[in-house]
Formats: structure tokens, C-alpha cells, sequence
């Protein structure tokens, strides 16, 4: 692992059941940036999250945070050390309100004080636009709203490194820039982000580099123009024809 780098994918081969999905992924993510994750559906990105929260268990392979390899520590560790993650379908406690949501993050996610967590929570709430809404049942919220509580909920845990699965997802033009101000917020927040989305232009204007992925593997990464401007990714998107 290089210095500045602060996730590292060394030939990391995964799936499920009898289906390989990552067939040798290698990348690493260097610290304060915002990483671009783009990719035909199924060729492996959401699984790529999987593999580096700890949800799903690499074959082979070794995985890096900093100087530590975290191959074999569990999610709610790997969550301590600063991996917060939003997941692409949002997942929240439906049956919780929105503050309570986010005060699980800051409680399990973090693992402070009841008081310190309670403090977080209100401040996570406010930035991501939530604090109005803070006392509904989460399950009565809009789509862009349960695209918040997912950031909300994920920036609570404390974490370092923000995963996010295409954020801006099945939401209209207006909503998708609501919510892009918000994630462009978060590199002057310190964070760095690891980006999945399908909505290239849109996330191209917030990341300093691009990596695609084609059938579970890294095929290009660097610089964003040079990426998109590459004739693999030109064929992966508009065919060799
Ligand atoms: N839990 C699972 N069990 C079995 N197969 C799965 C599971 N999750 C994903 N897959 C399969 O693994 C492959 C890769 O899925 P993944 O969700 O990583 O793709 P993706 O690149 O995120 O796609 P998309 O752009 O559509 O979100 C797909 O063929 C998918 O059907
Ligand atoms: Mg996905």
C-alpha cells in the first residue's frame, strides 16, 4: 500500500454461492478523495461495497485499510475503524423515526456515549436537511428523503471513508441536484467517498478519479475525462459497433 492511500483492493476474488462476481479487483482509494465507481449493471460494484464492509467474505485475496488488512475483521469493526456505507435500495428502520435512525448509526455504527451520540445524531440531521423531520416515522418519507436518512445514518457511525450506492438513483432532475449539493458538501467535510453511479455526468462533476469495472474486475482508472474518454469504456457503454 502506498502512502496517501486509504483502502486497497489486492486481487480480491468473491461471490455468491457458485457464482464468481469479482474475478481479481484491484484498486486503491487515496485519502480526502472522492473515488468514482462506474460500470455496466452486474459487473460487480455493489458486490465491490459488500466485499469491504464485511458483508460478503472474499475467496482469495487481501484487503487493506491504512497499513491494517481487515480481510477477516467483521462489518462492526470495520465500521469502528471509519467505513460508513448507503446502501443503493435504502434500508431504513421503517417502523423507527428519522432521529432514531440516525441515533443507531452514532450508537452501534461509532460506539460512544448515549449523550455523545444524541449530539451527533442532532448535528447529522441538520447538515443532511433532515431536522425538520426528525420525529417522523422513517417509513413515510419520500425517496429523497431516504436517500438523505442513508447518508444521515451512514455519517453518524463516524466514518472516514463514505461508500455510496448510486445516491442519486431514481430521482427526478430537481432532486437529484438537492441531493447532489449534499454530497458535493462532503468533501469539505473531510470525508473520502468511494461513488457508485449510473448518473455519470452528474457524479463527474464531484469525483478526482474514475475507476470502471467490467465483469469484476478493474478495466480502467485515473483520471475522469481520460476514463470516459477511453475507447474500453466507449465499447463497455455504446457497443463495439
Ligand atoms: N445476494 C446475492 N446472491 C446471489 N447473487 C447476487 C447477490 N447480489 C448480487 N448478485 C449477483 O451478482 C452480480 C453482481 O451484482 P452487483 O449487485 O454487485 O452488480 P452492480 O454492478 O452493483 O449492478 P447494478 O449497476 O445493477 O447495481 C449480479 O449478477 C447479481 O445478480
Ligand atoms: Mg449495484
Amino acid at each position: 500500500m502506498r502512502s496517501g492511500e486509504i483502502i486497497s483492493f489486492d486481487d480480491i476474488k468473491a461471490g455468491y454461492g457458485r457464482s464468481r462476481i469479482l474475478k481479481g479487483l484491484s484498486f486503491s482509494v487515496r485519502e480526502g478523495e472522492v473515488f468514482g465507481v462506474i460500470g455496466p449493471n452486474g459487473c460487480g460494484k455493489s458486490t465491490m461495497l459488500n466485499v469491504l464492509t464485511g458483508t460478503l467474505c472474499p475467496s482469495s485475496g487481501r484487503l487493506f485499510y491504512r497499513e491494517k488488512e481487515i480481510s477477516g475483521l467483521p462489518s462492526y469493526k470495520r465500521c469502528r475503524l471509519g467505513i460508513g456505507r448507503t446502501w443503493q435500495i435504502p434500508r431504513p428502520f421503517t417502523g423507527m423515526t428519522v432521529y432514531d435512525n440516525v441515533l443507531t448509526g452514532a450508537v452501534h455504527g461509532a460506539g460512544e456515549s448515549v449523550k455523545q451520540s444524541r449530539e451527533k445524531a442532532e448535528k447529522v440531521l441538520k447538515e443532511t436537511g433532515l431536522a425538520d423531520k426528525s420525529r417522523i416515522p422513517s417509513g413515510e418519507l419520500t425517496l429523497l428523503d431516504r436517500k438523505r436518512l442513508e447518508l444521515a445514518r451512514a455519517m453518524a457511525s463516524g466514518p472516514e471513508v463514505l461508500l455510496l450506492d448510486e445516491v442519486a438513483a431514481g430521482l427526478t432532475e430537481a432532486e437529484t441536484k438537492e441531493i447532489m449539493a449534499l454530497v458535493g458538501g462532503l468533501r469539505e467535510r473531510k470525508y473520502t467517498v468511494i461513488w457508485i453511479e449510473h448518473n455519470i455526468e452528474t457524479m463527474l462533476k464531484a469525483t478526482d478519479r474514475l475507476m470502471c469495472m467490467a465483469d469484476g474486475r478493474n478495466v480502467i482508472c485515473g483520471d475522469p475525462g481520460e476514463v470516459m474518454g477511453s475507447e474500453i469504456v466507449e465499447e463497455l457503454y455504446l457497443g463495439k459497433d
